[in-house]
Parts: structure tokens; sequence; C-alpha cells
């Protein structure tokens, strides 16, 4: 059975190139998308990809992953300094989880420096641009292949 890991991704990222760019770039989440199942294909694996501006989407989208992903990539956008909702569906998933910004959440605004997301995370990416879900993915994969 191919295993399957599911990047999920919060809200405004559907604006993703047009959105801020200075900040977040000018790639597109269809790109994130393509280079990620470029990568996970080497490797028979799936990708799931899903965006939201809804927090309860979200949620429900991680319930529905549960017992059929095995791993999460995770950037919950502004939700990654709010959601105790969204920390607490992460809790009921079973694999790694890893949470994924564009840009350094630490070096901005003090209300981006907490992530509730992060207390159930495995590992944490900020700052690496796009390049964040790849170093996520191979971390993923390294674990499926250990
Ligand atoms: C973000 C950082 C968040 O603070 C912000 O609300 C986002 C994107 C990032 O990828 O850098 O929407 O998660």
């Amino acid at each position: 059975m191919s295993r399957v890991i599911d990047v999920l991704n919060g809200p405004n990222l559907n604006l993703l190139g047009q959105r801020q760019p200075e900040i977040y770039g000018h790639e597109t989440l269809a790109d994130i998308r393509a280079m990620l199942e470029n990568r996970a294909t080497i490797s028979g694996i799936e990708i799931g990809f899903f965006q939201s501006n809804h927090e309860g989407a979200i949620i429900d989208r991680i319930h529905a992953a549960r017992g059929k992903a095995d791993g999460i990539i995770i950037n919950p956008a502004a939700h990654t300094h709010t959601s105790v909702a969204i920390l607490d569906a992460l809790k009921t998933f079973e694999g790694p989880v890893v949470e994924v910004h564009l840009s350094n959440v630490h070096q901005r605004e003090t209300f981006r420096h907490h992530s509730y997301v992060s207390q159930r995370a495995d590992g944490v990416i900020a700052g690496l641009g796009t390049l964040g879900y790849r170093a996520a993915l191979d971390f993923l994969i390294q674990r499926l292949e250990a």
C-alpha cells in the first residue's frame, strides 16, 4: 500500500505568489504542490494537498487523515498563533507532524512568536521559504523509510 503525506495549508495561503511577496516570495501554492509531488513520486509516496481559509475545514481534514495519512506537513498560517482547536485535532493524529512557516516568524511581530501547534509538532521549520516544505517532506520520508 502506498504511503501518504498530507500537506495542509491555512488561511490566505491560496494567495501565495500575490500576497506580500516581499515576505512570502513569488512561488504559488501550486508550485509547492508540484515540487512536493515530484519529490514524493521518486519515493513512491502519495501527497495529499489541502488549503482552507476556514479553521473547521482544517480540523475536519486532520480528522480525515487519522488512520489514512502516514505524516502531516502543516502550515497553519495565522491559526498557528491562535488555534487550540487545531492543536487538539493534531493530538488525535498518530503519525509524525512537521510545522512549516515560509517566513521566519521569530523575526516578525511578537504575536507571531508563539505557536500552539508547535506543542504537537515533531519538527518546526521557519524562514526557509518553500524549501521548508521540501525539508519537511525529506524528514518524513526518512522517518517512513527507517
Ligand atoms: C506563516 C506565518 C504566519 O504568521 C502568517 O499568519 C501566515 C504565514 C508563514 O508561512 O510564514 O499566514 O505561517
